[in-house]
This record gives C-alpha cells, structure tokens and sequence, in this order.
C-alpha cells in the first residue's frame, strides 16, 4: 500500500450512490474501483487486490456475509466497511463479528467516509507490517532450524540403515518399528522442505514460456503411485485445453502448486469419489488469463475454516504441515502475479482455480 495510490473497492447497487463516493476518494488521491454486484465485486478484488472495501450491507445477488467471506478469503488483511440505511443495525452486527472493521451509516457525510477509510488505513498498513516481519522472521528461522534437524535425520536414518541389515527382520515387532522409524525420518525430512520452500526468497527463479497442460500430465504422473495403490478410489478426469497460450512461469513452482492442491484433494477423497482437473483460457476477454481449475468430491472445508486455509501452519490433519496452500499462494500471487480461490461445501467438494494473467 505504501507504494502507489490506495486501491479502495465500492460494492453497491445503488450506482448513483458509489459514483458518489468515488468522487469524495479521487480528489484525496485514491484509487477507487466500482462494482454493483457481489459476484463482480469478488472477482474485481481478486484482479485489483484492493486495500479497502466497502459494501452495502444489501447486495441483490449474493448475502454481504458470502461477500465478506470470500473477501477474507482472498486476503484475510483486507478491511472490509460496511454501508448500511437506517434499520440494517442487526445484520451490520452480524457483518462486524465475521470480520468487518468498521461500518457507515446512510447519508454518509464526506468527513465521516474520510475519517473511516483514514481508519482503514492505518489498520491495513499495520497488518502488512506484521505480515512482513513474520515472514522475514521466519525466512531467517527456517534455514537455520532445516540445518540443524537434517544432519542429525541423517545420521538417525544411516543408523537405522545399520540396525536392519543386523537385526532379526522375522520379528514382527523389530520390522515394524523399523519401518515406523524409517516412515517418520521421511516425514521430518518432507516437513523440511516445504519449510525451505515457503522461506525460500525469490532470488534466482527461472521463467520460461511454460505450458500449464504439460505440468499437469506431469504432476498426475508424479502422483500416479498414490492415486493407483487403491484401485477405482478415485476417479481421475481432465479436461485440457489443446489451445492454452504458454505462459511466462516457472515450471517446477507451479507443478509444485499442482501437486499441493491434488495431493489436498486426493487426501479428502476419503471414500472414494471424483478428480477433475481443467485448463482454459479467456482469448476473447480482458484482462487475459490462463486457469486451472481443481474439482474433487472429497469431505469439503467447513466454512469457519475458509478465511485460513492459506496461513502458513494451518490444517485440519493431525499429520499435516499446514504448508501447503501458504506455499501455494506464495508462488502464484507473489511470484506470478496470479490469483488462487478456493470454494468448498461440506460433503459436497472443493474447487480450487488458479488464474495466471498473460499478454500475448
Ligand atoms: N481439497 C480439499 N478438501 C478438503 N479440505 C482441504 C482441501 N484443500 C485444503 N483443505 C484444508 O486446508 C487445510 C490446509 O491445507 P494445506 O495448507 O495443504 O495443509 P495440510 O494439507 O498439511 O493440512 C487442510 O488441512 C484442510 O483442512
Ligand atoms: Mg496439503
């Protein structure tokens, strides 16, 4: 935010009305963006990643509470000020317990709107600074801690490696804790990397034209082992676009994502069910993008849940690292420029798309 003007995004069917407080904000030197509708008012925040957002509490096509949640969960930073008339106190109330900062009541006089947005402000500057040192922390952190736990992995796995070629492998219990040993050195060794992967700075990356169908062929061949050990579980399906334009990208950053988000979603397949993997493009609109798009019929996310899946540490497995969407956002919204959104119901599914924008 400190750099450029501040972006502030007006969600309000009444157009004369948000025109109207676009034009107290231009004057001051925002940035403003208007949309009518929560659907388009979604989809401009995740194009524009604005630093405010204001929202009639009353939205014809989607309730300002969905809005707000989706919101959260494209940046759970973002402050979110609710526009309410005389009479909608109970469900501004509603709005400001699931995370609204503030909230202005019509007619909005220009001293209040400033006052307000100057809050917004402030709050927003103050969550970046938190964010920035975290992850400076722990980029600093990582490295060190990644040293210190692989050498004695190591020497734990070459001693392990002593114990079997010595021990009696017909007892049951001598194989099966060696295993347990060998299973859990892994997995110290996996949680590691994903670590060294998030703090992983953004020096020496290579881009190259890129094709998203080639990393998705290779990702399902990287998982194959996985999908095919139970037979019929999983019901794999892609959709690939024979015209998607390259793109300008990493390759092994972007298999990495891939394989994080199907790896997520073969896990939730618990009972079996559907993988569906599609690529497309938009060559007709602007502004361009390439997507994938991620559909399993897995267990769903409950909705509490939705505003932190992409906090680094954040999982609902009592084996899981919590890395793997933070990774995920990390290497397309900050290295690519591009957006991911995850939508789920609880029983039903998940859909995660990822947009890449590109200019021929
Ligand atoms: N496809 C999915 N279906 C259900 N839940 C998911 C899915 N993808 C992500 N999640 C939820 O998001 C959480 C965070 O995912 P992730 O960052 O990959 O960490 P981890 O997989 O180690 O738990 C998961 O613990 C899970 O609760
Ligand atoms: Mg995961």
């Amino acid at each position: 935010m400190a750099r450029g003007k501040t972006k502030v995004l007006i969600i309000d069917a009444d157009k004369a009305f948000a025109e109207k407080i676009a034009e107290i904000l231009n004057p001051k030197g925002f940035n403003t963006t208007l949309c009518h509708t929560g659907k388009d008012g979604i989809h401009k925040a995740s194009y524009t990643s604005p630093d405010i957002v204001l929202i009639n509490y009353q939205i014809p096509d989607l309730k300002s509470k969905e809005v707000l949640n989706r919101l959260k969960g494209i940046d759970r930073t973002i402050p979110v000020i609710i526009v309410m008339a005389v009479g909608g106190e109970r469900a501004t109330v509603d709005l400001l317990k699931a995370g609204a900062s503030d909230f202005l009541v019509k007619p909005i006089r220009s001293r209040d709107l400033l006052e307000a947005i100057k809050r917004a402000q402030t709050k927003r500057m103050a969550d970046l600074e938190i964010q920035s040192k975290k992850f400076l922390s722990l980029g600093k952190l990582f490295p060190l801690l990644a040293h210190e736990i692989r050498n004695p992995l190591h020497a734990i796995g070459g001693a392990l490696a002593v114990l079997q070629r010595r021990c009696d492998l017909k007892d049951d219990t001598i194989t099966q804790s060696i295993e347990i040993i060998r299973e859990e050195v892994q997995r110290l060794n996996q949680f590691i990397q994903e670590c060294l992967d998030f703090s992983r700075p953004p020096a020496r990356r290579r881009f190259a034209e890129t094709d998203l169908n080639e990393i998705i062929r290779s990702s399902l061949n990287t998982l194959a082992p996985i999908i095919e050990a139970d037979p019929g579980k999983i019901e794999v399906i892609t959709h690939l676009d024979d015209d998607l334009p390259k793109i300008k990208a990493n390759f092994n950053e972007i298999k990495q994502v891939c394989l994080n988000i199907l790896k997520n979603a073969i896990e939730a397949i618990k009972m079996g069910g559907k993988l569906e993997i599609r690529t497309s493009s938009n060559p007709h609109k602007r502004p361009r993008y390439v997507m994938i798009k991620i559909v399993d019929t897995g267990t769903g996310i409950d909705k509490e849940n939705l505003p932190y899946l992409f906090d680094p540490f954040f999982s609902t497995k009592s084996r899981g690292t919590g890395l793997g969407l933070a990774i995920c956002k990390k290497i397309v919204v900050e290295n690519h420029r591009g957006q991911i959104d995850i939508k789920s119901n609880t029983n039903i599914g998940t859909t995660v798309t990822i947009t890449f924008p590109f200019s021929p």
